[in-house]
């Protein structure tokens, strides 16, 4: 059986897409452009990496994915403008190391999104502004974060106001994990309707999906589609892998998956790619979080150095029965 393309699989029904990095693009861009139509940078457009200094960005590796997708007729997902993490430290700090002001951090904040959105205007078609602000430890709505305590809780709206300011036909979304749990669902469903409510330039909700092949179930995942879909949102699917591990899991005894992991790996990527067929209407992208299983930011997190095998490819790009089970079913 000849190997289908993931990209023409799904053409009608979404966008496939995986995340990636100038390192990746070299060793394996030919069959990236083959399997998918939409890349992510897993790192290189944070603003950790791209906005070094106050006074100095370093756009070269942004430069090449951004250039590799535009030859090769694919999308690009903008990711992340406004996160707690891999953000310079610079960011929140006097340039004599006491603690930025409101305004200044604001303004800083509106600087970095001018910028970085307006470089890319019309070749990231799409932006993750704000990344997981919701908080998911305490009752609380809004995760503490340097944004949140100095900012106030409309950092988030002033953000998205900035995006559509620097690109008015980017597509601007939320971007947030553990988004199938109920608890942290409703949080997320209320932070997106008062934004709405507020008149903020939202047009999606990005669902990470860094799930595994135990949970969460697929009503609940179902339930996680409906609920945002009925805010008239879109959907991306931006960080999709299947570990596993359930998250708590610290074993680290394997030096390849088991027959059985492999086999509940088959059958929830069937089932998922069977509710994200059913939902085509909203969801417009489903990103993978990296390519194949050679490499996964999940063989260092949550346990360093412990191998982890989540995608539709093994570890030299050949078809595992995942990748089967999805395209066969389409
Ligand atoms: C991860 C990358 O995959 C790692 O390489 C990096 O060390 C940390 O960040 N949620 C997100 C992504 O929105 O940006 C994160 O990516 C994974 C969790």
């Amino acid at each position: 059986q000849a190997m289908p393309s993931l990209k023409e699989t799904f053409r009608k029904h979404f966008k496939v897409g995986a995340a990636v990095s100038t390192r990746i693009l070299e060793a394996q861009g030919d069959f990236i452009a083959g399997h998918f139509s939409s890349v992510t940078a897993e790192n290189e457009m944070k603003p950790e990496e791209i906005h070094p200094e106050e006074e100095r960005y370093d756009f070269a590796a942004a430069d090449r994915i951004i250039d590799w997708a535009g030859k090769n007729g694919i999308a690009v997902r903008g990711h992340t403008l406004v996160w707690h993490n891999q953000v310079p430290a610079w960011m929140f700090l006097e340039k004599d190391g006491t603690p930025v002001a409101r305004e200044r951090l604001l303004e800083r904040m509106r600087e970095h999104i001018r910028t970085v959105v307006g470089r890319y205007k019309g070749r990231a078609y799409a932006w993750d502004v704000v990344n997981e602000a919701v908080d998911d430890k305490t009752d609380r709505a809004l995760r503490p974060s340097p944004w949140l305590d100095i900012i106030g809780p409309d950092f988030i709206q002033a953000a998205f106001e900035a995006a559509h300011e620097a690109d008015p036909e980017a597509l601007l979304f939320y971007n947030d994990y553990n988004e199938t749990d109920p608890v942290k669902r409703e949080k997320i469903y209320e932070l997106l309707r008062s934004l709405l409510e507020q008149g903020a330039p939202i047009h999606g909700v990005g669902l990470q999906a860094h799930w595994n092949i135990y949970e969460p179930s697929l009503a609940e995942i179902r339930e996680a589609i409906e609920r945002y879909a009925s805010l008239g949102l879109r959907l991306h699917i931006t960080e999709l892998d299947l570990s596993m591990y359930r998250f708590e899991d610290r074993r680290n005894d394997l030096d390849f998956p088991s027959v059985e992991m492999m086999s509940l790996q088959r059958q929830r990527y069937e089932e998922i790619f069977g509710l994200f067929r059913e939902y085509a209407d909203v969801i417009d992208s489903v990103t993978f979080w990296g390519v194949a299983d050679d490499y996964t930011w999940l063989d260092y997190f949550p346990v360093r150095g412990r191998k982890n095998w989540p995608f539709l490819f093994d570890e030299k790009l050949r078809p595992k029965a995942s990748f089967w089970s999805v395209t066969d079913a389409a």
